[in-house]
This record gives structure tokens, sequence and C-alpha cells, in this order.
């Protein structure tokens, strides 16, 4: 994880890098900290805790340089202090460096380096690097003579004292992107650490190194050879980095759900054909015997809608594997495998190995992503954007409705190709489309009734979501939601699975919350409402409008608007995620930045 960002150009470079630190905060925030390239050499401050402790530090200190880079930290090798906090420098100073990623093999490194006689000021495997680096010549040369030597993953944003107004990039699996402005450039984890400067970026590859000035840049391989690239234009508005009013990131992306929606259906959802249609996917045969579905967290409970989606209206079998565990076995995928890859970021490092293990094996990809020119995209035979836009809460919410709505879309789309889906069964589905914008509107609009329930639930220490059929996965969603932010436990629970061991745990002081659904499951779910209730559970049911029995049974209840079977997760995530999000509020938790987590996993 970490954010890193470099600047050189013609303004001061100090406040334009503390901006894209903060842009970048959600990647990590266990300690920041910039380089400078000052007249009397490279100025370092670095400060542990969030960046507004950072700016803090530098507040009254004057700094000139139009050039330096900075890192926003999520530890992983050396506790959060500020001499682990980056940027790294050799001995003498003569460097700086900031690095996103783990080098596998710094033990062995800094050992080799300590008996030649370096001295090390932190405990991360970073700092090898800098030492690794130290020396003479011209710095792309040393640059070329290190790569070789590291194992594992970086991007890497170095300044080099006797090379001044110059920057260097380096990437080899974790994200790097070169921002191309007028008489400047900027290098980050992430688009939004420079959206605000300029739209142009240079996707990096793995393996590629950048040179950047205020007037230019080159990019070379790791062999020294020249690389063409191209200049993508990213669609983003800056005003999408902005919390617009709300008072977090996470409440402001719910509210987009809607229009969400609307962007991920616009162009592939065709009414008066009754189609559905993915440009992307013109030359997708569809001809296979399996799907394996990969992604991490969030993105893996989309998946696992996704299998009951495909299994449904394709009549194929599915497989969901956390990209984690597929990754370290000898899966059986091959030739006659889609391998759908589910990633918010594009950029998750356990979905990006299981990607590349997959086409080792001949299996072919399919992205469902959200990120423009990310890893995974580069990695894919086909991507499919999801189009919510940027997404900067580190709890993933809108991503979540654009991934299962991909998912739903796609599974129509194939099961009509297959013959699996009748005209009919589609009509009925597109049918009920154009009706969710103005039902999750309505449920939105409910907000204040989340937020009371919320209230009487802040306290609560143990939390059960139950769901069967397709409110599993959500079941699983929702309780992720509610324990990564606000820190209580929760587990999400195959409703019938309860009397086989969960039932145990239900006494006064825990919650159920329970997903009630439609069709024959509905009545087994009412069977575990009376279940808890018979042992003096609590019971916070989510059903559909005008359910009297649920009214009835439950002790509270949330509604939403009725709507087709397949369509209905696309609504019940919105309380589910609105719940979490007052629950956390209520607690005072840091919403949008929850401790310990990082919103792109880049490291395994
Ligand atoms: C939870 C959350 C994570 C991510 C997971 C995968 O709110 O955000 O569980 O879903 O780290 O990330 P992506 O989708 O970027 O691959």
């Amino acid at each position: 994880m970490c954010g890193i960002i470099g600047y050189v150009g013609k303004r001061k470079a100090l406040p334009i890098l503390l901006q894209g630190l903060k842009r970048l905060e959600y990647r990590g925030y266990d300690s920041a900290g910039v380089a400078l390239l000052e007249r009397g050499g490279i100025c370092v401050v670095r400060r542990a805790g969030k960046i507004a402790l950072l700016e803090e530090e530098l507040s009254g200190k004057t700094f000139e340089a139009f050039c330096g880079i900075g890192h926003t930290r999520w530890a992983t090798h050396g506790i959060p202090a500020d001499h682990n906090a980056h940027p790294h420098t050799d001995c003498r100073k003569t460097l700086a460096l900031v690095h996103n990623g783990i080098i596998e093999n710094y033990r062995a490194l800094r050992e080799k380096l300590l008996s030649e006689g370096h001295r090390f000021f932190s405990e991360t495997d970073s700092e090898v690097i800098a030492h690794l680096l130290e020396g003479s010549g011209p710095p792309l040369k040393r640059i070329l003579h290190v790569l070789p030597l590291l194992e594992g993953s970086y991007a890497l944003c170095i300044l080099f004292a006797d090379e001044p107004g110059v920057l260097y990039g380096v990437r080899r699996f974790s994200p790097l992107i070169l921002g191309v402005g007028e008489g400047e450039h900027f290098l980050a984890s992430d688009v939004p650490a420079f959206l605000e400067h300029t739209r142009h970026a240079v996707f990096l590859e793995d393996g590629e190194i950048v040179r950047v000035s205020h007037d230019g840049w080159e990019v070379f391989s790791e062999e020294g050879e020249r690389q063409e690239k191209t200049v993508t234009v990213v669609p983003w508005d800056p005003v999408s980095a902005e919390r617009g009013g709300f008072k977090h990131f996470m409440l402001k992306e719910i509210h987009e759900e809607p229009r969400v929606f609307e962007d991920t259906i616009a162009g592939r959802v065709n009414l008066a054909r009754g189609e559905v249609t993915f440009e992307e996917l013109e030359d997708f045969s569809g001809e296979y015997n399996r799907v394996v579905v990969v992604a991490c967290g969030t993105a893996c409970h989309a998946g696992m809608l996704g299998k009951m989606y495909l299994e449904d209206f394709v009549r194929i079998p599915v497989d969901v594997e956390y990209a984690s565990e597929f990754r370290y076995r000898d899966p059986l995928v091959g030739e006659k495998t889609l391998v759908v890859a589910i990633s918010q970021s594009g950029e998750t490092a356990d979905t990006l190995r299981a990607v590349e293990l997959a086409r080792k094996k001949g299996a072919q990809v399919l992205a469902v992503c959200n990120v423009l020119g990310s890893s995974l995209t580069r990695l894919a035979h086909w991507t499919v954007y999801t189009r919510a836009g940027l997404e900067i809460g580190v709890a993933s919410t809108k991503a979540f409705l654009a991934q299962m709505t991909v998912l739903l879309l796609f599974a129509l789309f194939w099961g009509r190709k297959r013959g699996t889906v009748s005209p009919e069964t589609l009509a009925s589905v597109l049918f009920e489309i154009p009706t969710i914008p103005r039902k999750l509107h309505a449920l939105l609009a409910k907000e204040n009734d989340v937020h009371a329930l919320a209230k009487e639930f802040y306290l609560f220490k143990d939390f059960l979501y139950l769901g069967r059929g397709l409110y599993y996965p959500l079941a699983l969603e929702g309780a992720l939601k509610l324990k990564e932010i606000s820190y209580i436990h929760a587990e999400g629970l195959a409703a019938g699975e309860m009397k086989h061991g969960p039932i145990a745990l239900i006494e006064p002081d825990v919650a159920s919350f329970v997903l009630v659904g439609q069709g024959e499951r509905r009545l087994k779910v009412l069977g575990n409402i009376e279940e808890i209730k018979a042992r003096r559970g609590k019971v916070i049911a989510l059903c559909d409008e005008g359910d009297v029995e649920v009214l009835e049974k439950a002790d509270y209840t949330l509604e939403i608007p009725k709507t087709l079977e397949p369509c209905s997760p696309l609504l019940a995530i919105v309380p589910l995620q609105l719940f979490a999000y007052y629950v956390a509020l209520e607690k005072g938790c840091d919403v949008d930045q929850p401790r310990n987590l990082a919103k792109s996993v880049t490291v395994e």
C-alpha cells in the first residue's frame, strides 16, 4: 500500500506534494514525509501519524524547492514511527526516495550493506534501496544496476542531489503514473494525486523507469532502452475528489449510487430492442465450460453474487475464490475456463497475481474494474468498466453497487448469447432496470430512519448478518462494512447455517441483522427470526415494503421498495451501507480512514 508522489516544475513543490498526499491518504496513513531539493541539498521532513501532523511539523518553515517527493505510509516493515517514515536517504544524503511495495530479500541486502559499513536509520525494507543506489555515476545507470538486485514489488520515486530538477520513477508490481502538465510533471501512485493540475497521464508498465524534468519525460526498460508510451486523457473530474458538502467521502459515495447505477448501465441496456450489449465484449465467444471468479474483500462478495447470476442465467458452473487462496494453489483452470477478476482499484496485489497464474495456465481473463488503465485492465483479455467514478472512502460502497450491476448485466448478456435466457426473461429484468435509480433515491431519502436505528445499536458488541440466496453475499458485505469502519465484531452467515452452530451465540445483547428476501426462501428466513427471538436475541430485519409479517416479528425493520428478485441486492445494499456508516459515526470512528486499513492493498 502506501501512496507516493513526486513533483518537478516551476511552482513551489511543497504545497503540491502535500495536496497530492492528502489525495493518496486513503492508501495508508500511519506516517508521512517529504524530501525537497533545496539549495543546501536534500531536506527531509517526516512524521508519524496522519498528514495533518506532517503539516504541523512543516508550518512556519519556508521551502523554495521546485522539485520534491512525498509519501504516506501503511506500515509493513517497522512500526509507524518518525524514523520509519519515508523518504529514506543513503548515509551521505546524496539521494532520497519513497517506496510503495515490499522488498522481499531486504534482510540479506541489509546484512550485506551493514558488513560494507552502511549505517541504517530505520527498520524498513525500503531503506536498503537508498543505500544500494549510493555511489557515483549517472543516476539512471545506478538505477539500472540496482533493480536486478531487488526481489518483491516496488514503485519508487527518487531524487538525486547531483541531478537537480530531475526525478526518477520506477515501477514493478506497484502502481506508478506519470502526470504530464505544462512545464511540470508529476509521479504518483494514483491519478487523483495530480488530477487538479492535469488530466494527461502515462500509465507505466512493470519494469519501466521514467526520468522526468519540468520540460520533458522519457521512459526506459530495465535494460535501459527507450520505450514509446502514449498519453491518456483521464475522464475523471477533479470535483469528484472533493466531499461536496458531505461529512465523509463514504456518505457522499453512497449518495452517488443512483447516478453510478445510471452510468454503469448507460449504452449497455437497450429497452427498445430488448438487448444487453457490451461494446468491450464484441469478440467474446462465451465458449467456456467453467467460470472462476477471483477477487478480494468486497469485490469477492460481488463475485459471490455474480456466481448466482451466472449459474441462474448462463447455466454454467462458477467457483468463487479469494485471490489470495487461488494464487497459492495449483488451481484447475485451463483454456476452457473464463476467469472473472473483480477489483475496484485494479491494483490489488493478490488479484493481480491470481490473474497472472490463471493466464499462465491458459485461461482467458475478463476484468470487472473501476480504474481506467490500472494493472488489472492491462493483464486481462477483456475489461468491463464499472464506471463508479473515483472512490475515495476506504470502505467500498458505490463500486460494489456497480460491480453487482455489471455482473447482472453480463449474466443476462451471456445468457442471451448462449440461449439460456429467453427474450421474455430478459425483457422482465430490462423493464425493471429503469426503476432502480428512483428506488435508490427513495432509500436514500429514508436515511434518517437508518440513523435513528444506528443510535439504538451502536453500543452493541456483536452482530450477526443473516441472508439466504442472493442475500447471502449481502450479509457478508453488510458485516464487513460494519466491522471495518466501526470496529464492531460482525459475522455474515448463510441463514440456514445458523442452526448448525452460530445460534449458540444468540443472547439479548447480540444483534442479528436479518435480510429477508423473496420467494421460497422468505419463509425460511422468517423461521430464522423466530429462532432468534425465542432466544431473546435482538432482530433488525430488512424486508420488502409492506411485509407485515416481518414488521410483526422483528424488533426493528428497514424496508426496501418492491423489485424483481435479481435486482433486490442493488437496493438492499443501501440500508446496509448507511447502517454501518451511522453506527461508526455514533461511535466517533474515523469513517474514511479506519484504523489499520488502506484502500488499495498492493502488498500480498
Ligand atoms: C472493503 C474494501 C476491501 C476491498 C478489497 C479489494 O470495503 O474496500 O475489502 O474490496 O481490498 O479491493 P479492490 O476491489 O480494489 O481489488
